[in-house]
């Protein structure tokens, strides 16, 4: 197994540091071996190459059978222009890797209900949401410019999709959701933009070779409010690349912390590229104060989808629960009568515990 591991900026090296720890230990009791590189991307990158995506970079992650990404950007890069901003390396690498893809898992652990912003009525006895983010097209992507016009500046950015693309990500809505509960929302704004009428004729059409998989159709502000009122209405959740980047990080506070939270983005073989939902939090980085359990939880979805390895998968996300079980808490998630422990250490129990 050859994993690319990018650490990135900010908190990501603390929180990689946990990542790779915990796949030492699983490697150890499950027999099997991973050979890791660590390459550079977003700030760090810049810092060192010049450009937040280096050529060097992309091979490495395309040679690599998964990549582990932990976060990137930063206030020390605010000010460069969009193209060379960190976030452009983390755009450009999900593209040339072309993980279209974007699972989003929002699964509330029981333990944490009292940290979700919810009413415990409305969370009920748990959590269980997939968000299927498009991931390489739409407004991130598309024809985006400024120029200079009488009196003033004009910018604009296009959400384009075409039907292929739409196609793709339906088909791998439909699969996760018939091993699931079977029911996909699709999240648009129809009623006013035309690549979501595209969407939706696309979807609909597909939406006819899986009869068993119920489909509903929802606007997105609509789905905003609904993700609050009534959480446990969705399923699966299929959306385009903007959408899904809001509605993620709303979805992630319902199960108590945004730290919590890993992903995985796909392409319809066994590669794939792991992260943890949430950003480099500049302001906590190098205080061993960042949560690493979105990440852990993103190592754990890598066995899962790239290499198989179901029962280690479940041990990592046994060996969570158990140490949220027992009261262990980063500052994010803590609450009273919890135990505090720092990123390090959280990792370590959650080792012992596999
Ligand atoms: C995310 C992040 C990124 C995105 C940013 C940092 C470019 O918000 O992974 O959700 O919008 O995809
Ligand atoms: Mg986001």
């Amino acid at each position: 197994m050859k994993i690319a591991i990018i650490a990135g900026d900010g908190i990501g090296s603390e929180i990689i540091e946990q990542g790779k720890k915990v796949l030492r230990t699983v490697a150890h009791k499950y027999n099997f071996d991973f050979e890791h590189k660590d390459v550079l991307l977003g700030g760090s990158a810049i810092d060192e190459k010049g450009v937040p995506l280096p050529e060097e970079t992309v091979e490495i992650c395309k040679e690599s059978d998964a990549v582990l990404l932990g976060a990137v950007g930063g206030p020390k890069w605010d000010k460069l222009p969009g193209n060379l901003r960190p976030e452009a390396g983390l755009l450009g690498i999900r593209k040339a890797l072309g993980v279209f893809a974007n699972l989003r898992p929002a699964i509330l652990f029981p333990e944490l209900a009292g940290s979700s912003n919810l009413k415990s009525e409305v969370l009920g006895n748990g959590l269980d949401i997939m968000i299927v983010r498009e991931l390489i097209g739409g407004a991130y992507f598309g024809d985006k410019n400024r120029i200079d016009i009488e009196g003033g500046k004009k910018a604009w950015d296009t959400i384009a999709y075409t039907s292929f693309e739409i196609d793709r990500i339906a088909r791998k809505s439909f699969e996760i959701a018939r091993k699931r509960n079977k029911k996909i929302t699709l999240v648009d704004k129809a009623n006013v933009l035309e690549s979501s009428k595209l969407w939706r004729e696309v979807v609909e059409k597909i939406s006819t070779e899986y009869e068993d998989v119920e489909i509903n159709y929802m606007y997105v502000d609509n789905a905003a409010m609904q993700l609050i009122r009534d959480p446990r209405q969705f399923d699966v959740i299929l959306t385009e690349n903007m959408f899904g980047d809001i509605l993620s990080d709303e979805a992630s506070m319902l199960t108590g912390s945004l730290g919590m939270l890993p992903s995985a983005s796909v392409r319809g073989d066994s590669f794939g590229l792991y992260e943890p939902v949430h950003g480099s939090a500049p302001d906590i980085a190098g205080q061993d104060k960042a949560n690493p359990i979105g990440t852990i939880m993103s190592a754990a979805m890598m066995l899962k989808y790239s290499f198989n390895m179901t029962a280690a998968a479940e041990n990592i996300k046994n060996a969570v629960s158990q140490v949220l079980k027992e009261g262990y808490r980063t500052l994010d998630i803590a609450s009273e009568g919890t135990k505090v422990v720092g990123t390090e250490e959280m990792g370590d129990i959650i080792c012992k515990g596999v």
